[in-house]
């Protein structure tokens, strides 16, 4: 029986409450929160009552070609086919040009709810925005040096409720300026409520990242997709296909946008940005019209059988930063944004609209042409010889053994553990003994 963690936990040292972790549940050893002592301490630092910190794989997606410029790109997750299929998808695209994108804006939007406002409160307010802006300088004169800072203001009602909604627009720059927006809305407080003659229900910024809608685009020859013995322009066409039904029918759109946030997301956290934000804002954007949709688009471009070509689009708001919060203190952010040459916030919006794609462009191929589950759980494997206890070079030999069989459960992983040991390749053995699965273009899921 699991004991309860005594009082005081919260406020108890981080190495305290380590050790009242572990002695409180027997099985839990505190090494398993972590052993770098240098992270334990800034995890104390970033959140309450920490314990220790969750070490997840980072891999880098590599062969990016983004408006010219190549990237390899720092992807965090624990899902073994997101890097894999980013390559793969980018490998392509890049043969066919590259990337393009359209850059949204850097604001942020805070929003202010008002009840009981003056029936004439909407317009006071618009005539008093000059002396808004002033009261929120002092918290803006750094982001303005920056180039940033005030952007504007719009009043209007709710139209059920008849609450006033008072909106600022505030370019934030390389930060995503949560913080920032949300400590501007709150100094208004006081102003917002004197001229309204309302009461300020609530001041905070909206997720939607309205104005930070960023844009990805390739066009690929559709010869290059040809995958699993089905032809290119046949791969295509189910592509644009496969996108329609994700457009017509929610419930598809919803694993489409999800394969999309795989690679998204995983940027997101690579680089210490707040993943909630993009998801949040991603899927608002996916029932903009009211019903949620594909975020993507797909059209054949057929000019013949031989040279058609297939042009993919991603359009929806990226919210990342790349100083303040987590970035700017955490050293695995910190590094990944140096391994992609420390971008601002709209570069980096930029490269994560193209993984998105890339990513999309993956799991379509697999899912018109052979399926997931091959890419899948083959590379699945070696994570299942490790639980098998395949340690070292063991685990790529087991792996390669277990895709040859097409047997990828425990049992199978435990059988070709004992053979390659009996074999005496083991965890001495080479790379070179075993089986290669071809070069290093990854799978397409
Ligand atoms: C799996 O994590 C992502 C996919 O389900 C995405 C999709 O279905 O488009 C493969």
């Amino acid at each position: 029986m699991r004991d309860r963690l005594p009082g005081g936990f919260r406020k108890s040292t981080i190495a305290e409450r380590r050790r009242m972790v572990a002695s409180t549940n027997p099985n839990v050893d505190e090494v398993a929160f972590g052993r770098d002592e240098e992270m334990i301490e800034l995890a104390d630092v970033m959140v309450e009552s920490s314990i220790g910190y969750l070490a997840l794989p980072i891999g880098i997606a590599t062969g990016f070609v983004i408006d010219g410029e190549p990237f390899d790109v720092p992807l965090a997750t624990e899902e073994p086919s997101v890097i894999a299929a980013a390559t793969y998808a980018t490998r392509i695209i890049s043969r066919g040009g590259g990337f393009k994108t359209t850059a949204g804006e850097t604001v942020t939007t805070g929003q202010i709810y008002v009840e009981h406002a003056a029936p004439n409160a909407d317009r006071r307010i618009a005539a008093v925005e000059e002396k808004l802006r002033l009261t929120a300088a002092p918290l803006l004169a750094t982001m303005e040096k920056r180039g940033g800072g005030w952007r504007g203001l719009r009043v209007d009602r709710l139209p059920q409720s008849g609450l006033l909604r008072l909106e600022v627009d505030i370019d934030t720059r390389d930060a995503m300026g949560a913080n920032l927006v949300n400590s501007v809305v709150e100094s208004l407080r006081a102003d917002v409520e004197a001229i309204s003659e309302g009461r300020i229900v609530m001041a905070i910024l909206s997720n939607a990242g309205a104005r930070r809608v960023w844009r990805a685009g390739f066009a690929v020859p559709a010869s290059l997709l040809a995958r699993a013995g089905t032809p290119g322009p046949e791969v295509a066409r189910r592509i644009v296909l496969a996108n329609d039904i994700a457009t017509e029918d929610p419930a598809r759109a919803v694993t489409h946008n999800k394969g999309i946030m795989n690679g998204m997301t995983a940027l997101a956290l690579a680089t210490g940005n707040d993943a909630r934000a993009l998801e949040a804002a991603a899927h608002a954007y996916a029932s903009r019209d009211g019903s949620y949709r594909a975020l993507t688009r797909y059209r054949l471009e057929e000019r013949s059988e031989s040279i058609g070509r297939l042009r993919g689009e991603l359009e929806m708001p990226v919210p990342l930063g790349t100083v303040g919060g987590a970035t700017g203190i955490h050293p695995t952010a910190r590094a990944s944004l140096a391994l992609l040459g420390n971008p601002g916030a709209a570069a980096l919006a930029g490269i994560a609209v193209c993984v998105g794609l890339a990513q999309n462009l993956a799991a379509l191929t697999a899912l018109v042409t052979e399926g997931i589950q091959r890419g899948h759980m083959g590379l699945h494997a070696e994570r299942v010889a490790w639980v098998a206890g395949a340690r070292g070079e063991e685990r790529r030999l087991v792996a390669a053994v277990m895709r040859a069989r097409g047997e990828y459960g425990a049992d199978g992983a435990k059988r070709a553990l004992a053979e390659v040991r009996s074999q005496g390749c083991g965890r001495t053995g080479t790379l070179a003994d075993a089986p290669h699965d071809g070069d290093d273009a990854g799978e397409p899921l």
